[in-house]
């Protein structure tokens, strides 16, 4: 498996990704933004030639936030997630980021195991904080140097 940052010709590839992982995708608009964004950290992982997954993060002064994280259906539990999440952390750190903070909905344990497992912890509860009413649970992990 490859992790690397993503090139144009990828977006195509993650908005689909996106399309399939969550109830609120970004779109390829979106994504495509990020190529103007210098705080966007992008990676995505290739395994047998295909986007198996993507991640990325916006970084602030301190602390960045992790937009989104998925892995396609078929290549799930082979630690993709983990090692994109291990490289959106050395990336961060490198930037001098002190603290990564992402936002998972409640009801999705299975993520939130993962977040877990690498070193997060639960912070807060943010009610409400997704457009179909779902509470999203604030995680944070230290990743200073
Ligand atoms: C959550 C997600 C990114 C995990 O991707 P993955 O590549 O399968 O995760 P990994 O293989 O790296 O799993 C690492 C650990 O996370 C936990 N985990 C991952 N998926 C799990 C599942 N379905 N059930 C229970 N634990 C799970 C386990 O502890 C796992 O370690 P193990 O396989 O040794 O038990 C993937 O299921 C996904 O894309 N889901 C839809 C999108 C999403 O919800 N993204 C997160 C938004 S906050």
């Amino acid at each position: 498996m490859e992790i690397r940052n993503w090139v144009y010709e990828d977006v195509y590839a993650v908005a689909a990704l996106e399309k399939e992982c969550f109830r609120d995708p970004w779109t390829y608009g979106m994504l495509a933004e990020t190529f103007f964004n210098s705080a966007a950290i992008t990676l995505v992982a290739v395994e047998e030639g295909k986007i198996a997954g993507y991640a990325f993060a916006v970084k602030g002064v301190e602390d960045a936030d992790v937009a989104n994280i998925a892995v396609a259906p078929q290549f799930r539990r082979r630690g993709i997630a983990q090692a994109l999440l291990k490289a959106l952390e050395e990336r961060a750190a490198a930037a001098g980021v002190q603290r990564l903070f992402l936002e998972v909905r409640v009801s999705n344990a299975p993520a939130m195991l993962l977040y877990l497992k690498n070193g997060f912890t639960g912070s807060y509860v943010r009610p409400r904080y997704y457009a179909d009413g779902e509470d999203a649970l604030v995680m944070v992990k230290s990743v200073a140097r």
